[in-house]
């Protein structure tokens, strides 16, 4: 089995290369990330470092699994999630885009043609529940919700793309709760005790979840617990 996590250094991210490792233990990892730590260094707004590294790591052998869990919230002082249209700002939008977008899109771009032809592969990028239009009740988090609305198009036109040619290929939007990690660490007070996931519990239940998706999965999102989030 030959997997690639691309965000490996974030928390979910790392607790996916735990979880793949603790699973697969024959399986052959691969990991992308700006950290030291990775396999394969990956600068999110350089499109050809993410182009070499597929290149570098693919050596013929297609991949079963990839998992993009890059993705931003908050970046510093100046890129919150907006509560109003007042705090609007084009810097906002271009930065929550590149990361939540434009990344994972051009993650697909370089690996989807790396999954198997013949075989079941998936392809699966964090998403989140609030990229849902029919779900959004309470408003607010502008760029952040419009970037995972965007992401999750990106995925549905992808799998049409790939069927063509990656016949098995499955390729997926996942939310994996809410997570404690940097990202969600200065919303976390209004989340419930027992809803305030490990990243292990989180990263356990995403894999079960890609275990379980068929065909007819594809170009869909999933929540960490099996349950279809609507678009
Ligand atoms: N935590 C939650 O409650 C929650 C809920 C719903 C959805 N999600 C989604 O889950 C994913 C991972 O979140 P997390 O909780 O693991 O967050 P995290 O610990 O803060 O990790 C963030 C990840 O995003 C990458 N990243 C940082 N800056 C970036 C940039 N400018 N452009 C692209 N990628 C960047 C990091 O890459 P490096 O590995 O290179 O450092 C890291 O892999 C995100 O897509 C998030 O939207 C999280």
């Amino acid at each position: 089995m030959k997997v690639a996590i691309l965000g490996s250094s974030g928390a979910i991210g790392a607790a996916c290369v735990s979880e793949v490792n603790r699973r697969y233990p024959h399986a052959e990892v691969h990991t992308f990330s700006r950290q030291n730590d990775a396999d394969y260094r990956v600068d999110y707004d350089d499109e050809t470092t993410l182009k070499s590294a597929a290149e570098a790591t693919f050596n013929g052998v297609p991949f079963d699994l990839v998992m993009v869990t890059t993705g931003v919230l908050h970046l510093g002082a100046d890129i919150q999630p907006e509560k109003s249209l007042r705090d609007l700002s084009a810097d906002k939008f271009h930065a929550i885009f590149a990361a939540n977008t434009i990344f994972p899109a051009l993650a697909a771009k370089h690996f989807l043609p790396l999954l198997h032809r013949d075989k079941r592969s998936v392809f699966a990028a964090l998403s989140a529940r609030v990229g849902s239009i029919s779900d959004n009740r309470l408003g607010g988090w502008y760029a952040y919700r419009a970037s995972k609305a965007a992401l999750n198009m990106i995925i549905k036109n992808a799998a049409i793309e790939i069927e063509r040619r990656h016949k098995q290929a499955i390729v997926v939007g996942l939310h994996p709760g809410t997570v404690d990690s940097d990202l969600s660490k200065p919303f976390q007070s209004n989340v419930q005790q027992n809803k305030l996931f490990t990243p292990a519990f989180s990263a356990a239940s995403l894999l079960d979840v890609v275990d379980r998706l068929t065909l007819d999965d594809s170009g869909k999102c999933f929540a960490w617990d099996g349950q279809e989030i609507p678009a």
